[in-house]
């Protein structure tokens, strides 16, 4: 079992007012590597990922793939190779699927393997309502049998065949999870209204590479190729794209207290939603190849914004980008479209000397300039566990932000990778 880090000390001590200057690295997307991770299943063979974040949602999913009988070995700094030749139990581990949402997605190639799989409500950030019948939907259009027991889901599937399958609305995981099951099942398989984001197509050369036949990821219409049960072959050592989440947090960071900050190996154009909106706002990010360079402006202006799916504006930059925006003058509106609950943090921001108002579960009002105090604040979760380390590096004073697994879960070793920026954060 892969040593994790949940049982480390788990407090930041921030001590905010300070500028932050220097270069800082984007690490592997969390979004991206949990999925791979997940399609290990797929091969018999053992195959190599590189460029994979120390993240707590990562060790999970090891804990996953590990209790249904793959190894996984770490052989470099963020190298892992997984070795699902042994996979063998169909029971997804509950309490372990229960911490993050991602685990739904194993559960596509376990059933690939092994024609059925038991496995509790996924849990996550607690941002909404987070139901899963678009994956059943899904799963039982390609001939599985779903029974919902008072504690868990039993779906048994055995040869999936190939389907046409509208997605009612818009899914990242969901998109991911059929795309796991089709690319092995009989005949073709053609997934309409699918998710875009950057992880998508990602997860498709990734198996593309492999021996599958995917065309279209990365549009609303992606078709698979069904090998008629081969598994797949495992490709060279596979580079886990950059995290554009974590990109867009050193963003809204920078365009907060940056003197000059450096973002590098990153994707610039992942981010293209929030670097228009900041430039609207009056920030400066000058783009130059795999890196950009932002700077916080003389005078920030409000901007609103609404979430929506890529590649508009990212549900997830939603709380740190509303932490910045309670520094620009004027009001700024922000309608979250995706999630009905993701406003938890609001009320810790205004005791922290925000004005914000709550219209509804989807829009807010943010005036500024407000100066922010620090305090003690709980992380709700992990964007907006992000948003306070942000809103704390923004305050006067000190403050001390509890929960952090929240942000562990996301951000690799984000408080030493912020000192190296001069920002004042321990962890204690
Ligand atoms: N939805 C349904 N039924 C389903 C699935 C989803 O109604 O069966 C609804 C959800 O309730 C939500 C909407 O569809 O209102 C979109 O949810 P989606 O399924 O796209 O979200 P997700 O796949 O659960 C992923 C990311 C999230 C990110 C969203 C939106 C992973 C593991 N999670 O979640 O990331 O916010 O897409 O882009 O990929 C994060 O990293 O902090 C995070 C929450």
């Amino acid at each position: 079992m892969i040593a994790t880090r949940g049982n480390r000390p788990s407090s930041f001590i921030v001590d905010g007012g300070h500028a932050l200057e220097g270069t800082i690295a984007v690490g592997g997307a969390k979004n991206s590597v949990l999925k791979i991770l997940a399609a290990s299943v797929l091969y018999e063979k053992p195959l190599t990922i590189t460029n994979v974040p120390l993240i707590e949602d990562v060790f999970r999913m090891i804990e996953l793939l590990e209790h249904a009988g793959a190894t996984v070995e770490r052989v470099g700094e963020h190298e892992f190779r997984i070795d699902a030749s042994g996979i063998r139990n169909h029971e997804l581990h509950p309490e372990i699927a229960k911490c993050f949402r991602g685990s739904i997605v194993l559960v596509a190639p376990l059933l690939v393997r092994l024609g059925r799989v038991t496995f509790p409500h996924p849990g996550g950030c607690v941002i909404g309502a987070r139901p899963i019948d678009l994956f059943l939907k899904g799963w039982i259009s390609m001939g599985a049998r779903v029974t919902k027991g008072p504690e868990e889901y039993d779906i048994s599937l055995t040869a999936p065949r190939g389907t046409e399958y509208m997605f009612r609305h818009i899914s990242v995981t969901g998109t991911e999870a059929l795309m796991l099951t089709a690319v092995v099942a009989h005949g073709t398989t053609i997934l309409m209204n699918a998710a875009c984001e950057p992880e998508i197509p990602h997860l498709a050369e990734f198996l593309n590479q492999s021996g599958a036949r995917i065309e279209g990821a990365g549009t609303h219409t992606i078709k698979i190729t069904g090998t008629g049960g081969t598994l797949l072959q495992p490709p060279a050592p596979f580079s886990v794209l950059p995290d554009r989440i974590e990109a867009a947090s050193f963003l809204l960071l920078g365009a907060a207290l940056g003197k000059n900050i450096t973002i590098t190996d990153c994707v610039p154009d992942h981010v293209r939603s929030l670097i228009e909106v900041l430039r609207e706002a009056g920030v400066s990010v000058h783009i130059a190849g795999t890196s950009m360079v932002v700077r916080k402006p003389k005078m920030l202006r409000s901007i609103s914004v609404r979430t929506h799916e890529y590649p508009g504006f990212v549900t997830d930059f939603q709380a740190p980008f509303a932490v910045l925006m309670t520094q620009a003058h004027g009001q700024s509106t922000i309608f979250e479209t995706i999630f009905d609950g993701r406003f938890h943090y609001i009320e810790d921001l205004n005791r922290m000397g925000a004005h914000i108002t709550i219209h509804n579960p989807h829009r807010i009002a943010v005036e500024g300039p407000t100066a922010l105090r620090g305090r003690e604040i709980e992380s709700p979760d992990l964007r907006a566990g992000l948003g306070f380390v942000l809103a704390a590096l923004i305050a006067d004073g000190r403050s001390t932000i509890n929960t952090i697994y929240f942000i562990d879960r996301g951000y690799e070793c984000i408080d030493a990778r912020l000192r190296s920026l001069g920002a004042f954060i321990e962890r204690v």
